[in-house]
């Protein structure tokens, strides 16, 4: 099974459940940007600081800020990784590549999670975190549009893109998701 995976996808498509199925099923590192952020909004930190008010409004933490959290957590780390929320734009991707490249490694895969905005909308507005009201909600769906949908094309370009779709059951989707990795 492929070992260093990408999750992209939406807000609300299950990047987050899935991930962390995933990778406690096959011990692989599991960084989320978005939760390693809101530890550090909760922890009071600098760095939480200058992220809190952006993440209230649904936009993008600078790249400088989120690539040195996911720099921090690779370097030094051997085994298979999950990154799920980074990266989020064309200039997050490059800084990966640059990253990958100085530690000798590379992403093996990357699934996008598909679901429709409807079902989106519906299942984050049951969920209720601090970001999750309808109008942030339709501001991250926006942001998602212009700044990470265009990783789909970058990543597909370079034969690593898998399409899940992410309608069903935690465990329907995980079946999807453990397919896709094994050739
Ligand atoms: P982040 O935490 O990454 O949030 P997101 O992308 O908006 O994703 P979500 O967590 O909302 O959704 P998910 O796809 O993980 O779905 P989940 O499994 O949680 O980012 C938050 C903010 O941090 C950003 O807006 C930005 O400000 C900042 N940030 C993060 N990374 C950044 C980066 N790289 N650069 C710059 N800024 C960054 O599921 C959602 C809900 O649905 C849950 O309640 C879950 O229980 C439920 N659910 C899951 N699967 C199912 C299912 N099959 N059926 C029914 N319900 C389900």
């Amino acid at each position: 099974m492929k070992q260093r995976l990408l999750f992209l996808g939406p807000p609300g498509a299950g990047k987050g459940t899935q991930a962390e199925l995933l990778a406690a099923h096959h011990q692989l590192l599991h960084l989320s940007t978005g939760e390693l952020l809101r530890a550090e909004v909760k922890a009071g930190s600098a760095l939480g600081q200058e992220a809190e008010a952006v993440m209230a409004r649904g936009e993008l933490v600078s790249d400088a800020l989120v690539l040195a959290i996911v720099r921090s957590r690779l370097e030094g780390h051997q085994g298979g990784w999950l990154l799920d929320g980074f990266p989020r734009n064309l200039a997050q991707a490059e800084a990966l590549d640059g990253l990958l490249a100085e530690l000798d490694q590379r992403i093996e895969r990357v699934l996008l999670l598909e679901l429709e905005d409807g079902v989106l909308i519906q299942r984050l507005l049951s969920r209720g975190r601090a970001d999750d009201n309808e109008a942030v909600i339709r501001n991250r769906l926006v942001v998602y549009q212009e700044q990470t949908a265009p990783l789909i094309e970058h990543y597909r370009n370079l034969g690593l893109l898998r399409s899940v779709e992410a309608s069903g059951t935690v465990a329907e989707i995980g079946g999807r998701i453990v397919a896709s990795l094994v050739d």
